[in-house]
């Protein structure tokens, strides 16, 4: 392997942070103040979303939706790599229906 060699030399090196320090000086002093940019700014509405909070959860129904989307349009193109058939159990699907599901594959069950 080629050893690392930095191309900076050391005069450089003490150059650049005295650069970045009068970027900052300029930016800081040209730069809008933030009260001014967030009073004309409109504050998004309030969204109550099903997964907020320490008790929050998903909404299974829609998860199944979406997994039901990836099997019928996306999967002839996109596998799913780092997912299995029995994770579909923790979006709401019973033993039975993932078995139904993951039934094509012959080799769904088996150790290993
Ligand atoms: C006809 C084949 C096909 C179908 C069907 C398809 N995709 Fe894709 N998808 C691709 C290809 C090819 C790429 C890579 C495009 C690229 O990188 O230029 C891609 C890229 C993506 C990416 C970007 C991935 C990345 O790393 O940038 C996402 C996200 C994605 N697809 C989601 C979906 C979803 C969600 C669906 C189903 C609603 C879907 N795709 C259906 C072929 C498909």
């Amino acid at each position: 392997m080629k050893p690392f060699r930095s191309s900076v030399t050391a005069g450089e090196g003490i150059l650049s942070p005295v650069l970045c320090l009068i970027c900052l000086i300029f930016t800081l002093a040209f730069y809008p103040p933030a009260a001014h940019a967030a009073g004309e700014a409109k504050t998004p509405p309030e969204q109550d979303w099903s997964y907020e909070g320490p008790f929050g959860t998903y909404d299974r129904a829609a998860l199944q939706r979406g997994f039901q989307v990836y099997k019928q349009v996306c999967a002839s193109c996109h596998a799913m790599e780092h997912l299995h058939y029995r994770n579909l159990a923790e979006i709401g699907y019973s033993d039975e229906e993932v078995k139904a599901i993951a039934s094509p594959v012959p080799d769904y069950g088996r150790p290993g």
